[in-house]
């Protein structure tokens, strides 16, 4: 199954019509992406799991793993919240190398997938149902904060989840996460030739929007500017450390969704922000 029969599939669960750009709201978008990620979460999984593996931290489509770059750096001992974790193989990986992870996410249906890795590898990573919007943990009581493409595009309020993860860290502690590159979004989401010519502005934050024949949303995903992202760190009391832009590697052929070696080899896709809260 290709990436877009993957997103058909959902789509024709949840009623989709067609799509709308228009400003959604928290109850909103909670609500549609709750749907839209339980209906997808057999597709995902079918689609994604082999290349995102069991028990391995894949950060990006790009393939780059935190085995080879280390930005959490030495995890032994820590208590890590992986956030949007899906089948939380990050968190699996995360255990394996000594850390005390726990995954969350909104999905139950992703959820269940996590349940499964962890009943089928015996590495039992505790799980918790919650939006990254209100994390369900004790003021400082984790180490460090990851996601790999979680949460954040499908949220209203990137201050909202910066301020949580910023509450649930220790002071000093990372909060290190992936998103889409804010540039794709001048671009259509497609693999080939037809995505790379420059179709919207990058300066529209205004949200894609799919709806049903009652125009209610389906799905929603959010676009921030590199701007908007340093200017929520800010406003929520971390600190910038790095930006990582991960290259597409010789030899990678895996296309997914929007990410493809043509693409790839000539800007970004993934944007992975290093950065830590404030002592
Ligand atoms: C693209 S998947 C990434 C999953 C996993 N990190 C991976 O690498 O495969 C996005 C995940 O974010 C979760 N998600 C969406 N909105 C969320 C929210 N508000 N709070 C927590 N998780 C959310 C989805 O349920 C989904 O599991």
């Amino acid at each position: 199954m290709t990436a877009q029969d993957r997103h058909l599939r959902a789509e024709e669960r949840l009623g989709t019509v067609g799509v709308a750009h228009r400003p959604v709201g928290k109850r909103e978008a909670t609500r549609a992406n709750l749907a839209w990620w339980d209906a997808d979460a057999d597709d995902y999984q079918a689609t994604h799991g082999d290349f995102l593996g069991d028990a391995e931290f894949v950060w990006c489509p790009e393939g780059l793993r935190e085995s080879e770059i280390g930005l959490l750096g030495d995890v032994r001992g820590a208590r890590i919240a992986e956030i949007g974790c899906g089948q939380a193989a990050c968190s699996r990986w995360l255990a394996s190398a000594g850390a005390y992870p726990v995954g969350l996410d909104l999905s139950g249906g992703m959820l269940r997938h996590a349940s499964n890795a962890n009943a089928r590898t015996g590495v039992d990573i505790p799980l918790i149902q919650a939006s990254a919007e209100d994390l369900p943990l004790a003021a400082g009581s984790v180490d460090a904060a990851c996601s790999a493409f979680g949460a954040i595009p499908f949220v209203s309020s990137l201050e909202t989840v910066f301020g949580e993860v910023r509450r649930v860290l220790r002071p000093g502690g990372a909060w290190i996460f992936a998103v889409t590159h804010p540039m794709r979004w001048i671009f259509s989401d497609d693999p080939g030739p037809n995505g790379l010519t420059a179709i919207q502005p990058y300066f529209d934050r205004t949200p894609y929007v799919e709806i049903d024949a009652s125009g209610e949303a389906t799905y929603v995903e959010y676009h921030r500017t590199l701007g908007d992202y340093v200017r929520a760190f800010a406003a929520t009391g971390l600190v910038l450390d790095d930006l990582i832009e991960p290259e597409w590697p010789e030899g990678h052929t895996r296309v997914w969704g929007q990410w493809s070696p043509l693409r790839g080899k000539l800007f970004p896709g993934t944007a992975i922000f290093v950065t830590h809260r404030e002592k």
